[in-house]
């Protein structure tokens, strides 16, 4: 058994009267690819902003690398090595590329030899990051603007990442160019915990899977197992993605 990086038990989160998670429970080991799959409302993003702290838990509860985090605040949660990189990218637009990953790195109070590493790390996982250094991030490609909010979550050299909907909106080509990315930085040591509602992509990725509905996990396996049965696909993952 590999080591347990972040453990969910029993988790439930309401938004005023509405009740979006109805206790979720999930692990993601250390050094894995997990995925997050289900349909539009299902309660992902709850559970990812629940996770990090943006959303306040109900119930249940939360332990990341062994501490119980379900009540810490988010700069502390990003502090201990856990950041979420939200859903719809979330970039600074009048400011450029590397102003937005400087901001990536404010929580890291590593010295500035360190944040430097972190650059180059980022910029030879995107090349095009770096050619674009000084452009305003608004004149980012979708694809572009998704590289940057990767690597601004990058600048806090996180031990474990949240990944909302990557590859929503873009291209073919360039979902498949994103998913190299992760595989990449997955390969480097980063543990992920993927949703997508794209589940041919992310099974592909993945080693492990939960299938969420209507805030509840109906479905979990491994990713090839997943992939092949024919009745959970139908069921579940459909949509001819
Ligand atoms: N800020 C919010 N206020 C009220 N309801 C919300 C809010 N965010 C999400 N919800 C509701 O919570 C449920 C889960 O949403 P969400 O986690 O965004 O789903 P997913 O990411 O799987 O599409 C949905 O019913 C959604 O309408
Ligand atoms: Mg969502």
């Amino acid at each position: 058994m590999s080591e347990t990086v972040l453990e969910i038990e029993g988790l439930q989160t309401f938004y005023g009267k509405i009740h979006a998670l109805r206790g979720i429970s999930l692990n993601v080991p250390k050094g894995k690819i997990v995925t997050l799959l289900g349909a539009n409302g299902a309660g992902k993003s709850t559970t990812l902003k629940t996770i990090s702290g943006l959303t306040r838990a109900a119930a249940g509860r939360i332990t990341f690398r062994g501490q119980e985090i379900t009540a810490a605040a988010p700069h502390a949660i990003v502090r201990m090595g856990l950041i979420h990189a939200p859903e719809g990218r979330r970039i600074f637009k009048g400011m450029t590329v590397q102003e937005n990953l400087d901001l990536g790195g404010f929580t890291n109070r590593g010295e500035r030899a360190e944040k430097q590493r972190r650059l180059q790390y980022i910029f030879e996982l995107f090349p095009i990051l770096s050619n674009r250094r000084n452009q305003d991030a608004a004149l980012l490609s979708g694809g572009e603007q998704q590289m940057l909010a990767i690597g601004r979550a990058l600048m806090t050299d996180p031990e474990l990442m949240l990944l909302d909907e990557p590859s929503m909106g873009l291209a073919p080509f360039l979902v498949q160019a994103i998913m190299k990315i992760i595989r990449k930085l997955n390969e480097q040591g980063t543990t992920i915990l993927l949703v997508e509602q794209n589940a041919k992509v992310a099974l592909r990725l993945a080693d492990y899977g939960y299938v969420l509905e209507t805030g509840r996990i109906v479905v979990e396996g491994d990713s090839a197992t997943l992939r092949e049965d024919e009745s959970i696909v139908k069921a579940y993952l459909g949509g001819g993605h």
